[in-house]
Protein backbone atom coordinates (compact mmCIF):
# COMPACT_ATOMS: atom_id res chain seq x y z
CA UNK A 1 0.00 0.00 0.00
CA UNK A 2 1.34 3.22 -0.56
CA UNK A 3 2.35 5.88 2.08
CA UNK A 4 0.38 8.55 2.60
CA UNK A 5 3.09 10.98 1.06
CA UNK A 6 2.28 8.71 -1.87
CA UNK A 7 -0.94 8.65 -2.03
CA UNK A 8 -1.68 12.46 -2.60
CA UNK A 9 -4.46 12.83 -5.36
CA UNK A 10 -2.60 14.82 -7.72
CA UNK A 11 -2.18 13.74 -10.86
CA UNK A 12 -3.25 16.71 -12.66
CA UNK A 13 -6.26 17.36 -15.11
CA UNK A 14 -4.66 18.97 -18.13
CA UNK A 15 -6.19 17.93 -21.83
CA UNK A 16 -2.38 17.37 -22.55
CA UNK A 17 -0.78 14.83 -20.60
CA UNK A 18 2.85 13.64 -21.00
CA UNK A 19 4.02 10.65 -18.93
CA UNK A 20 7.39 12.23 -18.13
CA UNK A 21 5.38 15.11 -16.16
CA UNK A 22 2.45 12.65 -14.55
CA UNK A 23 4.08 10.03 -12.75
CA UNK A 24 5.61 13.22 -10.44
CA UNK A 25 7.87 11.28 -7.79
CA UNK A 26 6.23 13.26 -4.59
CA UNK A 27 2.97 13.61 -5.54
CA UNK A 28 0.74 11.20 -7.17
CA UNK A 29 -2.76 12.52 -8.65
CA UNK A 30 -4.51 12.23 -11.97
CA UNK A 31 -3.68 15.24 -13.91
CA UNK A 32 -6.44 17.23 -15.31
CA UNK A 33 -5.10 17.89 -18.58
CA UNK A 34 -6.18 17.70 -22.34
CA UNK A 35 -4.14 16.38 -24.04
CA UNK A 36 -2.34 12.88 -24.02
CA UNK A 37 1.10 11.65 -24.60
CA UNK A 38 0.80 10.73 -27.75
CA UNK A 39 -1.13 13.17 -29.27
CA UNK A 40 2.10 15.48 -29.15
CA UNK A 41 3.86 14.34 -32.69
CA UNK A 42 0.68 14.94 -34.43
CA UNK A 43 0.34 18.08 -33.14
CA UNK A 44 3.99 19.55 -34.17
CA UNK A 45 2.45 19.37 -37.33
CA UNK A 46 -0.83 20.64 -37.38
CA UNK A 47 0.86 23.79 -35.00
CA UNK A 48 3.18 24.52 -37.87
CA UNK A 49 0.07 25.72 -40.24
CA UNK A 50 -1.56 27.29 -38.03
CA UNK A 51 1.26 29.79 -36.18
CA UNK A 52 1.41 32.26 -38.96
CA UNK A 53 -2.23 33.21 -38.02
CA UNK A 54 -1.89 33.57 -34.24
CA UNK A 55 -0.47 37.05 -32.50
CA UNK A 56 0.55 37.05 -29.07
CA UNK A 57 -0.45 39.87 -26.90
CA UNK A 58 0.56 40.96 -23.28
CA UNK A 59 -1.68 42.73 -21.26
CA UNK A 60 -1.21 44.41 -17.66
CA UNK A 61 -2.77 42.63 -15.49
CA UNK A 62 -3.77 42.97 -11.81
CA UNK A 63 -2.15 41.09 -9.67
CA UNK A 64 -5.13 40.71 -6.39
CA UNK A 65 -8.85 41.38 -8.24
CA UNK A 66 -10.39 41.40 -4.43
CA UNK A 67 -8.57 43.87 -2.45
CA UNK A 68 -7.49 47.28 -2.40
CA UNK A 69 -4.19 46.62 -0.37
CA UNK A 70 -1.27 48.84 -1.71
CA UNK A 71 0.34 45.17 -3.16
CA UNK A 72 -3.07 44.63 -4.74
CA UNK A 73 -2.43 47.13 -7.55
CA UNK A 74 0.79 45.24 -8.70
CA UNK A 75 0.45 44.13 -12.32
CA UNK A 76 2.09 41.78 -14.12
CA UNK A 77 2.20 40.79 -18.23
CA UNK A 78 -0.27 38.31 -19.18
CA UNK A 79 -0.15 36.16 -22.04
CA UNK A 80 -3.02 35.85 -24.82
CA UNK A 81 -3.43 34.94 -28.58
CA UNK A 82 -5.47 36.14 -31.34
CA UNK A 83 -6.29 34.65 -34.62
CA UNK A 84 -8.14 37.06 -36.64
CA UNK A 85 -7.96 35.58 -39.76
CA UNK A 86 -12.02 33.91 -39.76
CA UNK A 87 -13.59 37.10 -38.20
CA UNK A 88 -16.68 38.67 -39.37
CA UNK A 89 -15.80 41.57 -37.92
CA UNK A 90 -17.43 44.06 -35.00
CA UNK A 91 -19.99 45.61 -37.13
CA UNK A 92 -21.30 42.10 -38.06
CA UNK A 93 -21.03 41.60 -33.93
CA UNK A 94 -19.41 38.27 -35.28
CA UNK A 95 -18.66 36.50 -32.45
CA UNK A 96 -15.30 35.21 -29.98
CA UNK A 97 -14.45 31.98 -29.05
CA UNK A 98 -12.41 32.14 -26.02
CA UNK A 99 -10.07 29.07 -24.69
CA UNK A 100 -9.19 29.55 -21.05
CA UNK A 101 -5.35 28.17 -20.38
CA UNK A 102 -5.65 25.88 -17.41
CA UNK A 103 -2.79 24.46 -15.40
CA UNK A 104 0.15 24.46 -17.90
CA UNK A 105 1.38 27.02 -20.42
CA UNK A 106 -0.29 28.00 -22.80
CA UNK A 107 2.10 26.70 -25.80
CA UNK A 108 0.74 23.26 -25.54
CA UNK A 109 -3.02 24.06 -26.16
CA UNK A 110 -2.42 25.93 -29.10
CA UNK A 111 -0.92 23.15 -31.23
CA UNK A 112 -3.68 20.46 -29.29
CA UNK A 113 -7.10 22.21 -28.80
CA UNK A 114 -8.50 22.29 -32.09
CA UNK A 115 -12.07 22.96 -31.70
CA UNK A 116 -11.94 26.59 -32.09
CA UNK A 117 -9.92 26.96 -35.46
CA UNK A 118 -12.17 24.02 -36.82
CA UNK A 119 -15.20 25.88 -36.59
CA UNK A 120 -13.89 29.47 -36.48
CA UNK A 121 -14.52 29.94 -40.30
CA UNK A 122 -18.54 28.95 -39.96
CA UNK A 123 -18.72 30.70 -36.78
CA UNK A 124 -17.10 33.70 -38.87
CA UNK A 125 -15.54 33.79 -34.90
CA UNK A 126 -11.98 35.73 -33.65
CA UNK A 127 -10.19 33.04 -31.64
CA UNK A 128 -8.55 34.06 -28.10
CA UNK A 129 -6.27 31.61 -25.94
CA UNK A 130 -5.84 32.85 -22.82
CA UNK A 131 -2.86 31.41 -20.38
CA UNK A 132 -3.98 30.71 -16.77
CA UNK A 133 -1.79 33.11 -14.20
CA UNK A 134 1.15 31.28 -12.45
CA UNK A 135 2.27 29.25 -16.04
CA UNK A 136 4.04 30.27 -19.06
CA UNK A 137 4.61 33.49 -19.82
CA UNK A 138 2.19 34.99 -17.78
CA UNK A 139 3.95 34.83 -14.14
CA UNK A 140 3.42 37.64 -11.26
CA UNK A 141 6.43 38.79 -9.05
CA UNK A 142 9.07 39.34 -11.95
CA UNK A 143 10.02 35.36 -11.72
CA UNK A 144 9.07 32.15 -11.51
CA UNK A 145 10.92 31.29 -8.63
CA UNK A 146 9.88 34.77 -6.83
CA UNK A 147 6.36 33.95 -7.88
CA UNK A 148 6.66 30.43 -6.40
CA UNK A 149 8.46 30.86 -2.94
CA UNK A 150 6.07 30.53 -0.56
CA UNK A 151 2.37 30.95 0.37
CA UNK A 152 3.15 34.72 0.65
CA UNK A 153 3.39 35.31 -3.15
CA UNK A 154 1.18 31.87 -4.08
CA UNK A 155 -1.78 33.38 -2.33
CA UNK A 156 -2.57 34.82 -5.53
CA UNK A 157 -3.13 32.01 -7.44
CA UNK A 158 -6.53 30.67 -7.30
CA UNK A 159 -9.48 29.87 -9.79
CA UNK A 160 -11.11 33.30 -8.86
CA UNK A 161 -8.35 35.29 -9.68
CA UNK A 162 -8.04 33.63 -13.21
CA UNK A 163 -11.31 33.72 -13.96
CA UNK A 164 -11.37 37.45 -13.23
CA UNK A 165 -8.43 37.70 -15.33
CA UNK A 166 -10.02 36.37 -17.90
CA UNK A 167 -13.19 38.37 -17.93
CA UNK A 168 -10.58 41.84 -17.78
CA UNK A 169 -9.13 40.08 -20.73
CA UNK A 170 -11.78 39.96 -22.87
CA UNK A 171 -13.20 42.84 -22.31
CA UNK A 172 -10.26 44.63 -22.89
CA UNK A 173 -9.80 42.52 -26.31
CA UNK A 174 -13.79 43.18 -27.09
CA UNK A 175 -13.20 47.24 -26.42
CA UNK A 176 -9.96 47.08 -28.43
CA UNK A 177 -11.87 45.63 -31.00
CA UNK A 178 -14.88 47.76 -30.99
CA UNK A 179 -16.87 44.71 -30.44
CA UNK A 180 -19.26 45.17 -27.63
CA UNK A 181 -21.76 43.14 -28.88
CA UNK A 182 -19.80 40.37 -30.30
CA UNK A 183 -21.19 37.48 -28.33
CA UNK A 184 -18.33 35.58 -26.34
CA UNK A 185 -18.23 31.74 -25.87
CA UNK A 186 -15.81 30.33 -23.40
CA UNK A 187 -14.29 27.04 -23.48
CA UNK A 188 -12.25 25.01 -21.70
CA UNK A 189 -10.71 21.18 -20.67
CA UNK A 190 -10.47 20.03 -17.67
CA UNK A 191 -9.49 22.09 -15.26
CA UNK A 192 -10.00 24.88 -17.56
CA UNK A 193 -13.37 23.28 -18.21
CA UNK A 194 -14.35 23.84 -14.81
CA UNK A 195 -12.95 27.31 -15.34
CA UNK A 196 -15.53 27.98 -18.25
CA UNK A 197 -18.42 26.67 -16.67
CA UNK A 198 -18.34 28.79 -13.44
CA UNK A 199 -17.26 31.51 -15.79
CA UNK A 200 -20.66 31.02 -17.52
CA UNK A 201 -22.41 31.72 -13.80
CA UNK A 202 -20.10 34.30 -12.53
CA UNK A 203 -19.80 36.13 -15.47
CA UNK A 204 -23.05 35.93 -18.09
CA UNK A 205 -22.09 39.69 -18.91
CA UNK A 206 -18.67 38.68 -20.28
CA UNK A 207 -19.86 35.16 -21.74
CA UNK A 208 -22.94 34.25 -23.77
CA UNK A 209 -22.48 30.38 -23.41
CA UNK A 210 -19.25 27.56 -22.36
CA UNK A 211 -18.38 24.85 -23.60
CA UNK A 212 -16.96 22.66 -20.81
CA UNK A 213 -15.07 19.56 -21.69
CA UNK A 214 -14.11 16.96 -19.57
CA UNK A 215 -14.79 18.89 -15.98
CA UNK A 216 -15.14 17.60 -12.75
CA UNK A 217 -16.99 20.12 -11.08
CA UNK A 218 -18.96 17.40 -9.07
CA UNK A 219 -15.43 16.03 -8.04
CA UNK A 220 -15.89 17.76 -4.40
CA UNK A 221 -16.27 17.60 -1.01
CA UNK A 222 -18.15 14.26 -0.94
CA UNK A 223 -20.19 14.85 -4.06
CA UNK A 224 -18.85 12.07 -5.85
CA UNK A 225 -17.82 8.83 -4.17
CA UNK A 226 -13.66 8.69 -3.76
CA UNK A 227 -13.69 5.71 -5.71
CA UNK A 228 -15.18 7.14 -9.13
CA UNK A 229 -11.90 7.73 -10.87
CA UNK A 230 -10.50 4.05 -10.25
CA UNK A 231 -13.36 2.13 -10.62
CA UNK A 232 -13.52 3.91 -14.25
CA UNK A 233 -10.17 3.63 -14.55
CA UNK A 234 -10.62 -0.47 -13.61
CA UNK A 235 -13.74 -0.75 -15.97
CA UNK A 236 -11.71 0.12 -18.81
CA UNK A 237 -9.36 -2.24 -18.27
CA UNK A 238 -12.05 -5.23 -17.61
CA UNK A 239 -13.66 -3.82 -20.60
CA UNK A 240 -10.49 -3.79 -23.06
CA UNK A 241 -9.19 -7.30 -21.20
CA UNK A 242 -10.62 -9.24 -18.48
CA UNK A 243 -7.23 -11.37 -18.28
CA UNK A 244 -4.84 -7.77 -18.42
CA UNK A 245 -7.77 -6.66 -15.66
CA UNK A 246 -6.83 -9.86 -13.55
CA UNK A 247 -3.30 -9.92 -14.18
CA UNK A 248 -2.98 -6.28 -12.91
CA UNK A 249 -4.67 -6.79 -10.18
CA UNK A 250 -2.41 -9.85 -9.07
CA UNK A 251 0.81 -7.79 -9.72
CA UNK A 252 0.66 -5.77 -6.38
CA UNK A 253 1.09 -8.47 -4.22
CA UNK A 254 3.56 -9.80 -6.60
CA UNK A 255 5.31 -7.44 -6.75
CA UNK A 256 5.21 -7.26 -2.71
CA UNK A 257 6.41 -10.41 -2.65
CA UNK A 258 9.53 -10.27 -4.73
CA UNK A 259 10.53 -7.26 -2.51
CA UNK A 260 10.91 -9.58 0.46
CA UNK A 261 13.12 -12.03 -1.15
CA UNK A 262 16.96 -11.24 -0.77
CA UNK A 263 18.01 -8.60 -3.15
CA UNK A 264 14.54 -8.35 -3.96
CA UNK A 265 14.65 -4.79 -4.65
CA UNK A 266 17.46 -5.01 -7.11
CA UNK A 267 15.71 -8.13 -8.47
CA UNK A 268 13.21 -6.07 -9.25
CA UNK A 269 15.08 -3.28 -10.76
CA UNK A 270 17.04 -5.67 -13.26
CA UNK A 271 13.44 -7.25 -14.39
CA UNK A 272 12.02 -4.02 -14.60
CA UNK A 273 15.21 -2.83 -16.60
CA UNK A 274 14.80 0.62 -14.37
CA UNK A 275 17.09 3.29 -14.68
CA UNK A 276 18.07 4.02 -11.34
CA UNK A 277 17.66 1.20 -9.10
CA UNK A 278 14.63 1.13 -7.04
CA UNK A 279 14.55 2.48 -3.52
CA UNK A 280 11.31 0.86 -2.46
CA UNK A 281 8.34 -1.18 -3.89
CA UNK A 282 6.10 1.82 -3.95
CA UNK A 283 8.36 3.44 -6.29
CA UNK A 284 7.57 0.68 -8.82
CA UNK A 285 3.48 0.45 -8.05
CA UNK A 286 3.25 4.59 -8.25
CA UNK A 287 4.86 4.54 -11.46
CA UNK A 288 2.43 1.51 -12.85
CA UNK A 289 -1.04 3.02 -11.43
CA UNK A 290 0.42 6.21 -13.25
CA UNK A 291 0.82 4.47 -16.02
CA UNK A 292 -2.12 2.97 -16.22
CA UNK A 293 -4.44 6.07 -15.29
CA UNK A 294 -2.89 7.93 -17.92
CA UNK A 295 -3.83 5.47 -20.18
CA UNK A 296 -7.10 5.24 -19.26
CA UNK A 297 -8.00 9.00 -19.04
CA UNK A 298 -6.06 9.57 -22.48
CA UNK A 299 -7.54 6.41 -23.83
CA UNK A 300 -8.25 8.17 -27.36
CA UNK A 301 -8.90 6.63 -30.63
CA UNK A 302 -7.13 5.65 -32.77
CA UNK A 303 -4.22 3.76 -31.17
CA UNK A 304 -6.55 3.23 -27.93
CA UNK A 305 -3.51 3.03 -25.23
CA UNK A 306 -5.43 0.93 -22.52
CA UNK A 307 -5.74 -1.61 -25.47
CA UNK A 308 -2.02 -1.44 -26.01
CA UNK A 309 -1.20 -1.96 -22.55
CA UNK A 310 -3.21 -4.70 -22.54
CA UNK A 311 -1.77 -5.79 -25.65
CA UNK A 312 1.35 -6.15 -24.31
CA UNK A 313 0.49 -8.27 -21.05
CA UNK A 314 -2.04 -10.78 -22.58
CA UNK A 315 0.54 -11.14 -25.27
CA UNK A 316 3.72 -12.16 -23.11
CA UNK A 317 4.65 -15.67 -23.21
CA UNK A 318 1.96 -17.70 -22.06
CA UNK A 319 4.74 -19.12 -19.36
CA UNK A 320 5.62 -15.46 -18.35
CA UNK A 321 5.55 -14.52 -14.79
CA UNK A 322 2.97 -12.48 -13.84
CA UNK A 323 5.30 -9.65 -13.73
CA UNK A 324 7.09 -10.36 -16.73
CA UNK A 325 3.44 -10.26 -18.71
CA UNK A 326 3.34 -6.33 -16.28
CA UNK A 327 6.72 -5.08 -17.77
CA UNK A 328 5.10 -6.85 -21.28
CA UNK A 329 2.74 -4.01 -20.92
CA UNK A 330 4.52 -1.26 -19.86
CA UNK A 331 7.03 -2.05 -22.83
CA UNK A 332 4.11 -1.85 -25.26
CA UNK A 333 2.78 1.56 -23.97
CA UNK A 334 6.02 2.97 -23.50
CA UNK A 335 7.48 1.88 -26.66
CA UNK A 336 11.20 0.11 -26.48
CA UNK A 337 13.54 2.28 -24.22
CA UNK A 338 17.20 2.01 -22.43
CA UNK A 339 15.32 2.18 -19.49
CA UNK A 340 12.02 2.61 -17.26
CA UNK A 341 9.62 3.46 -14.19
CA UNK A 342 12.81 6.19 -12.60
CA UNK A 343 13.34 7.94 -15.91
CA UNK A 344 15.42 11.34 -15.59
CA UNK A 345 12.93 14.18 -16.11
CA UNK A 346 12.45 17.94 -15.19
CA UNK A 347 9.63 18.38 -12.76
CA UNK A 348 6.96 20.16 -15.49
CA UNK A 349 5.29 23.77 -14.32
CA UNK A 350 2.00 21.64 -14.29
CA UNK A 351 2.98 20.00 -11.64
CA UNK A 352 4.72 22.14 -9.30
CA UNK A 353 1.75 24.20 -10.08
CA UNK A 354 -0.73 21.95 -9.52
CA UNK A 355 0.54 21.28 -6.62
CA UNK A 356 -0.03 23.91 -4.73
CA UNK A 357 -3.38 24.26 -6.65
CA UNK A 358 -4.50 21.09 -5.10
CA UNK A 359 -3.26 21.99 -1.88
CA UNK A 360 -5.24 25.16 -1.29
CA UNK A 361 -8.04 25.00 -3.27
CA UNK A 362 -8.64 22.48 -5.62
CA UNK A 363 -9.23 19.21 -3.04
CA UNK A 364 -10.08 16.60 -5.09
CA UNK A 365 -10.89 13.30 -3.10
CA UNK A 366 -9.77 10.52 -5.06
CA UNK A 367 -9.24 7.69 -3.09
CA UNK A 368 -9.63 3.60 -3.40
CA UNK A 369 -11.74 1.08 -1.94
CA UNK A 370 -11.43 -2.88 -2.68
CA UNK A 371 -13.45 -2.47 -5.69
CA UNK A 372 -10.89 -1.93 -8.15
CA UNK A 373 -7.93 -3.24 -9.74
CA UNK A 374 -5.78 -1.88 -7.64
CA UNK A 375 -4.54 -1.80 -4.36
CA UNK A 376 -6.71 -0.16 -1.43
CA UNK A 377 -5.73 3.90 -0.75
CA UNK A 378 -8.46 5.36 1.06
CA UNK A 379 -8.01 9.62 0.63
CA UNK A 380 -7.82 10.74 4.30
CA UNK A 381 -8.70 14.70 4.64
CA UNK A 382 -7.09 14.71 7.45
CA UNK A 383 -3.75 13.60 6.27
CA UNK A 384 -3.85 15.26 3.27
CA UNK A 385 -4.55 18.67 4.84
CA UNK A 386 -1.23 17.78 7.18
CA UNK A 387 0.90 16.85 4.07
CA UNK A 388 -0.18 20.16 2.28
CA UNK A 389 0.37 22.24 5.90
CA UNK A 390 3.73 20.41 5.73
CA UNK A 391 5.10 21.80 2.27
CA UNK A 392 3.52 25.05 2.64
CA UNK A 393 2.92 26.42 5.76
CA UNK A 394 -0.82 27.03 4.97
CA UNK A 395 -3.51 24.16 4.78
CA UNK A 396 -5.98 23.87 2.26
CA UNK A 397 -9.49 24.67 2.02
CA UNK A 398 -11.44 21.41 0.85
CA UNK A 399 -14.92 23.16 1.04
CA UNK A 400 -13.82 26.60 -0.57
CA UNK A 401 -15.28 25.34 -3.99
CA UNK A 402 -18.51 24.42 -3.69
CA UNK A 403 -19.22 27.50 -0.92
CA UNK A 404 -18.24 29.42 -3.83
CA UNK A 405 -19.30 27.81 -6.90
CA UNK A 406 -21.90 25.22 -6.20
CA UNK A 407 -21.85 21.55 -6.75
CA UNK A 408 -24.10 19.94 -4.14
CA UNK A 409 -27.75 19.07 -5.49
CA UNK A 410 -26.68 20.68 -8.89
CA UNK A 411 -29.48 19.63 -11.15
CA UNK A 412 -32.09 21.12 -8.19
CA UNK A 413 -29.93 24.41 -7.88
CA UNK A 414 -29.68 25.02 -11.53
CA UNK A 415 -32.06 23.80 -13.68
CA UNK A 416 -34.00 27.61 -12.52
CA UNK A 417 -30.64 29.37 -12.53
CA UNK A 418 -28.19 30.11 -15.31
CA UNK A 419 -28.01 28.79 -18.85
CA UNK A 420 -25.94 28.07 -22.07
CA UNK A 421 -23.55 25.42 -20.78
CA UNK A 422 -21.80 22.45 -21.99
CA UNK A 423 -20.72 19.71 -20.57
CA UNK A 424 -19.09 17.42 -22.23
CA UNK A 425 -17.41 14.08 -21.69
CA UNK A 426 -16.22 11.24 -22.47
CA UNK A 427 -17.34 8.10 -20.26
CA UNK A 428 -13.90 5.77 -20.87
CA UNK A 429 -12.55 9.21 -18.97
CA UNK A 430 -11.89 7.88 -15.07
CA UNK A 431 -12.37 12.15 -14.28
CA UNK A 432 -15.93 11.49 -16.18
CA UNK A 433 -17.21 10.51 -12.70
CA UNK A 434 -17.11 13.89 -11.40
CA UNK A 435 -18.94 15.42 -13.94
CA UNK A 436 -22.22 16.43 -15.14
CA UNK A 437 -23.71 13.89 -17.15
CA UNK A 438 -27.47 14.39 -17.36
CA UNK A 439 -29.35 17.61 -18.90
CA UNK A 440 -30.08 20.17 -15.89
CA UNK A 441 -32.14 22.43 -18.11
CA UNK A 442 -32.78 23.35 -21.54
CA UNK A 443 -29.82 25.43 -21.86
CA UNK A 444 -27.64 23.50 -19.85
CA UNK A 445 -26.87 19.84 -21.21
CA UNK A 446 -24.67 17.34 -21.17
CA UNK A 447 -23.78 15.62 -24.28
CA UNK A 448 -21.21 12.45 -23.47
CA UNK A 449 -19.56 9.55 -25.44
CA UNK A 450 -19.53 6.07 -24.13
CA UNK A 451 -16.19 5.34 -25.92
CA UNK A 452 -14.80 8.89 -25.21
CA UNK A 453 -11.35 10.02 -23.10
CA UNK A 454 -10.55 12.81 -21.19
CA UNK A 455 -10.49 16.29 -23.54
CA UNK A 456 -11.35 14.27 -26.92
CA UNK A 457 -13.63 16.68 -28.16
CA UNK A 458 -11.94 20.08 -28.21
CA UNK A 459 -9.20 18.30 -29.88
CA UNK A 460 -8.02 19.19 -33.63
CA UNK A 461 -10.37 16.68 -35.75
CA UNK A 462 -8.72 14.29 -37.42
CA UNK A 463 -9.47 12.13 -40.58
CA UNK A 464 -9.20 8.71 -38.55
CA UNK A 465 -12.05 10.24 -35.81
CA UNK A 466 -14.77 7.56 -35.15
CA UNK A 467 -18.06 8.20 -36.46
CA UNK A 468 -19.46 9.04 -32.56
CA UNK A 469 -16.36 11.63 -32.07
CA UNK A 470 -17.83 13.65 -35.44
CA UNK A 471 -21.19 13.96 -33.99
CA UNK A 472 -20.33 14.97 -30.45
CA UNK A 473 -18.10 17.55 -31.77
CA UNK A 474 -21.28 18.54 -35.00
CA UNK A 475 -24.11 18.91 -31.69
CA UNK A 476 -22.30 20.69 -29.48
CA UNK A 477 -21.42 23.24 -32.64
CA UNK A 478 -25.24 23.06 -33.49
CA UNK A 479 -26.16 24.00 -29.66
CA UNK A 480 -23.44 26.94 -29.76
CA UNK A 481 -25.28 28.15 -33.11
CA UNK A 482 -28.66 28.47 -31.30
CA UNK A 483 -27.29 30.60 -28.41
CA UNK A 484 -25.48 32.79 -30.75
CA UNK A 485 -28.43 32.84 -32.81
CA UNK A 486 -30.99 33.75 -30.28
CA UNK A 487 -28.48 36.25 -28.76
CA UNK A 488 -28.76 37.88 -32.26
CA UNK A 489 -32.34 38.32 -32.26
CA UNK A 490 -32.44 39.35 -28.54
CA UNK A 491 -29.93 42.45 -29.53
CA UNK A 492 -32.50 43.39 -32.09
CA UNK A 493 -35.02 43.09 -29.67
CA UNK A 494 -33.52 44.78 -26.82
CA UNK A 495 -30.38 47.30 -27.59
CA UNK A 496 -32.26 50.52 -28.66
C1 LIG B 1 7.85 34.59 1.99
O1 LIG B 1 9.15 35.06 1.66
C2 LIG B 1 9.34 36.46 1.86
C3 LIG B 1 10.72 36.83 1.35
O2 LIG B 1 11.69 35.94 1.82
C4 LIG B 1 9.13 36.81 3.34
O3 LIG B 1 9.26 38.20 3.53
C5 LIG B 1 7.73 36.34 3.75
O4 LIG B 1 7.54 36.57 5.13
C6 LIG B 1 7.55 34.85 3.44
N1 LIG B 1 6.18 34.46 3.74
C7 LIG B 1 5.89 33.34 4.37
C8 LIG B 1 4.45 33.04 4.57
O5 LIG B 1 6.74 32.59 4.78
C1 LIG C 1 15.07 -13.03 -9.15
O1 LIG C 1 13.84 -13.32 -9.79
C2 LIG C 1 13.82 -14.54 -10.50
C3 LIG C 1 12.51 -14.71 -11.22
O2 LIG C 1 11.67 -13.65 -11.01
C4 LIG C 1 14.06 -15.68 -9.53
O3 LIG C 1 14.10 -16.89 -10.25
C5 LIG C 1 15.38 -15.47 -8.80
O4 LIG C 1 15.54 -16.44 -7.80
C6 LIG C 1 15.41 -14.10 -8.16
N1 LIG C 1 16.71 -13.86 -7.62
C7 LIG C 1 16.91 -13.37 -6.41
C8 LIG C 1 18.35 -13.16 -6.01
O5 LIG C 1 15.99 -13.10 -5.66
C1 LIG D 1 10.62 5.26 -1.91
O1 LIG D 1 11.67 5.74 -2.71
C2 LIG D 1 11.48 7.04 -3.24
C3 LIG D 1 12.57 7.34 -4.24
O2 LIG D 1 13.83 7.21 -3.71
C4 LIG D 1 11.45 8.02 -2.08
O3 LIG D 1 11.25 9.32 -2.55
C5 LIG D 1 10.31 7.63 -1.16
O4 LIG D 1 10.27 8.46 -0.02
C6 LIG D 1 10.37 6.17 -0.73
N1 LIG D 1 9.09 5.81 -0.16
C7 LIG D 1 8.98 5.10 0.95
C8 LIG D 1 7.60 4.73 1.35
O5 LIG D 1 9.94 4.78 1.60
C1 LIG E 1 16.04 19.29 -18.14
O1 LIG E 1 16.20 20.66 -18.44
C2 LIG E 1 17.51 21.01 -18.87
C3 LIG E 1 17.58 22.52 -19.02
O2 LIG E 1 16.47 23.01 -19.73
C4 LIG E 1 17.81 20.27 -20.18
O3 LIG E 1 19.12 20.59 -20.63
C5 LIG E 1 17.71 18.77 -19.92
O4 LIG E 1 17.90 18.07 -21.13
C6 LIG E 1 16.35 18.41 -19.34
N1 LIG E 1 16.37 17.02 -18.94
C7 LIG E 1 15.41 16.16 -19.28
C8 LIG E 1 15.59 14.77 -18.80
O5 LIG E 1 14.45 16.48 -19.94
C1 LIG F 1 -14.58 -4.50 0.66
O1 LIG F 1 -14.91 -3.54 1.62
C2 LIG F 1 -16.21 -3.71 2.16
C3 LIG F 1 -16.53 -2.51 3.04
O2 LIG F 1 -15.39 -2.07 3.71
C4 LIG F 1 -16.26 -5.03 2.91
O3 LIG F 1 -17.55 -5.21 3.45
C5 LIG F 1 -15.95 -6.16 1.93
O4 LIG F 1 -15.90 -7.38 2.59
C6 LIG F 1 -14.62 -5.91 1.24
N1 LIG F 1 -14.44 -6.89 0.17
C7 LIG F 1 -13.33 -7.58 0.02
C8 LIG F 1 -13.29 -8.53 -1.14
O5 LIG F 1 -12.35 -7.45 0.74
C1 LIG G 1 -29.04 16.55 -23.44
O1 LIG G 1 -29.52 17.41 -24.42
C2 LIG G 1 -28.73 17.44 -25.60
C3 LIG G 1 -29.22 18.54 -26.49
O2 LIG G 1 -30.60 18.49 -26.63
C4 LIG G 1 -28.77 16.08 -26.25
O3 LIG G 1 -27.99 16.07 -27.42
C5 LIG G 1 -28.22 15.07 -25.26
O4 LIG G 1 -28.31 13.76 -25.78
C6 LIG G 1 -28.94 15.14 -23.93
N1 LIG G 1 -28.18 14.38 -22.97
C7 LIG G 1 -28.71 13.47 -22.19
C8 LIG G 1 -27.77 12.81 -21.24
O5 LIG G 1 -29.88 13.19 -22.22
C1 LIG H 1 -17.61 1.27 -27.75
O1 LIG H 1 -16.56 0.36 -27.92
C2 LIG H 1 -16.95 -0.99 -27.83
C3 LIG H 1 -15.73 -1.88 -27.97
O2 LIG H 1 -14.56 -1.27 -27.61
C4 LIG H 1 -17.95 -1.33 -28.92
O3 LIG H 1 -18.38 -2.66 -28.79
C5 LIG H 1 -19.13 -0.40 -28.81
O4 LIG H 1 -20.00 -0.61 -29.89
C6 LIG H 1 -18.68 1.06 -28.81
N1 LIG H 1 -19.84 1.91 -28.54
C7 LIG H 1 -20.16 2.94 -29.29
C8 LIG H 1 -21.38 3.70 -28.87
O5 LIG H 1 -19.50 3.29 -30.23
Amino acid sequence: MNSPMFSFQWLPFVCLIFLSSVSATLINIPRLSPIGGKFLHDLETVSASISDDLKTFYYDQTLDHFNYRPESYTTFQQRYVVNSKYWGGATSNAPILAYFGAEAPLDGDLSAIGFLADNAQQFRALILFIEHRYYGKSIPFGSREEALRNASTLGYFNSAQAIADYAEIITHVKETLHANYSPVIVIGGSYGGMLASWFRLKYPHVALGALASSAPILYFDDITPQNGYFSVVSKDFKEASETCYQTIQKSWSEIDKATSQPSGLSNLSEEFKTCRPLSNSSELKNYLESVYSTAAQYNHPPDYPVTIVCGGIDGAPSDASILEKIYAGLVAYRGIRSCYVNEPRNISETTVGWRWQTCSEMVIPIGRGNDTMFEPDPFILSSYIEQCRSIYGVPPRPHWVTSYYGGHDIKLILHNFGSNIIFSNGLRDPYSTGGVLGNISDTIVAVSTVNGSHCLDILFAKESDPEWLVMQRKVEVRIIKQWITKYHADLLAYKK
